[in-house]
């Protein structure tokens, strides 16, 4: 299996980054970059670092880090492709590599933690991790800068694929409140349809919006700051929130390793961390939801990206043994862990993107979390479920959760031979 990975990786290795799987995401997309770093970096050093510096170059003078990189831009394949981001309306953007307009969740800081702890006595990676650190600061300044319009050190995302969990029904009514002006909608074709199964992907209605606000981040050149005002969907993200704060921590313990001065992100960690909970736990339903800034609401909903907080130590004893709880409930139920939404909702669907499967990068990062509470035997559940779920079907995408049904399948779902998939399982069988 893990030579099986292995072989995977390399294969979606495009000299300098791995895409995610060829034909559905034929890109750099970047917080998959992390998560093959993580993985590379168990056996392959050299393509690890590689990965991440081609990802910071193409970080825009402002300092955010765009969610894809058309490090190609002869690939037709995909949609929206570099032209229709036309990220170049910002005149801070690189030319070369082109990218989207938005952003993702923000790994860099731990996965260089990470690394360096694993590989401190190499000078090479030494050098190589102090000089992005800098870049990565320059990223967490940009989220605090443009996006935290509040002050509240909890930064806003306008576009659920900001988010990394792009269809997860937490979006749902956010989005469904937006009214399209359909003559200012420009026309386009989607890609991911006709590649990949319909009934695993988004519908027509969610896609129009996500045009939508696409072009509404293009209209102010996607800087944030009138995004702010203007942008029907503004959402403070539970989990995009837990791994900035998981990511800070990560350079604070680093910036001293370096000699660098991390009062700046000691400050923005202090506000975050205050103001996580407060805004992000929900008594009613035990757990941390994310926030609608436009309607100043929670949206109250248990998901996968609320379990997130454990792996940023921002839980409280009291909340993580909450969270610990219902994953052990979850798991007697019959599902694999960790299903992304909540199986006892009605927008529950175990088979469509984010509204139920299971994600393998998802499971790292709840594994560590557990382990940072001490429940170290659902960890090794939350580890040994992947591992299970990829020997069975295969290295998917995002896998089935109900344990039945996944006795009469073969194969995971969405794209193949995937690489975080692969990293993931690299790292559960090494580490
Ligand atoms: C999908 C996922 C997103 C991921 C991308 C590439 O859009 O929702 O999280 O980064 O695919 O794998």
């Amino acid at each position: 299996m893990l030579e099986q990975a292995k072989a995977i990786i390399e294969q979606n290795w495009r000299g300098g980054f791995t895409i995610p799987t060829s034909r559905l995401y034929p890109f750099q997309w970047m917080w998959d970059s992390g998560f093959v770093a993580l993985g590379t970096s168990l056996y392959d050093i050299e393509k690890s670092l590689t990965e991440i510096q081609s990802m910071f170059s193409g970080q825009w003078e402002n300092g955010m880090l765009p969610h894809i990189l058309f490090h190609s831009e002869t690939e037709k394949t995909y949609f929206p492709n570099f032209d229709f981001w036309n990220s170049q309306v910002n005149s801070g953007a690189p030319n070369k590599p082109k990218s989207s307009g938005i952003t993702q969740p923000a790994v860099f800081g731990f996965v260089l933690e990470e690394i360096f702890n694993k590989h401190h006595d190499d000078p090479k990676v030494f050098e190589a991790i102090k000089a992005l650190y800098p870049k990565v600061v320059k990223y967490h300044r940009f989220l605090y800068n443009y996006r935290d319009p509040w002050n509240e050190g909890l930064f806003f995302i306008y576009h659920p694929w900001e988010s990394g969990r792009d269809n997860s029904p937490i979006w749902d009514e956010s989005l469904n409140r937006i009214e399209i002006d359909f003559d200012r909608l420009p026309s386009y074709t989607r890609r991911d349809i006709q590649i990949a199964d319909a009934s695993e992907r988004p519908t027509k209605d969610q896609y129009d919006r996500y045009v939508y606000l696409m072009e509404l981040g293009k209209s102010y050149d996607y800087e944030g700051k009138e995004i702010a005002e203007q942008s029907p969907f503004l959402i403070q993200d539970c989990m995009m929130n837990a791994i900035l704060i998981r990511s800070n921590e990560g350079l604070i313990n680093l910036g001293s390793q370096f000699g660098y001065d991390t009062e700046e992100i000691e400050a923005w960690q202090k506000t975050s961390r205050t103001n996580f909970s407060k805004k992000f736990w929900s008594d009613d339903l035990g757990t941390f939801v994310s926030y609608d800034a436009r309607i100043n609401k929670q949206i109250l909903h248990k998901e996968i990206g609320g379990y997130v907080a454990l792996f940023a130590n921002v839980a409280s004893k009291e909340q993580a043994k909450s969270i610990a709880e219902e994953l052990e409930s979850i798991k007697n139920r019959g599902y694999f862990l960790c299903p992304s939404f909540d199986i006892d909702s009605p927008l529950f669907d175990s088979k469509r993107y984010w509204r139920g499967p299971v994600w393998p990068q998802m499971n790292w990062m709840i594994s560590k979390g557990l382990d940072n509470y001490g429940y170290s035997d659902l960890a090794k559940t939350v580890k040994e479920d992947l591992i299970t779920l990829v020997s069975k079907l295969g290295f998917y995408e995002y896998f089935e959760s109900n344990k039945s049904d996944v006795e009469h399948l073969e194969s995971g779902y969405g794209g193949g031979n995937f690489s975080w998939t692969a990293s993931t399982i690299v790292h559960f069988l090494t580490d």
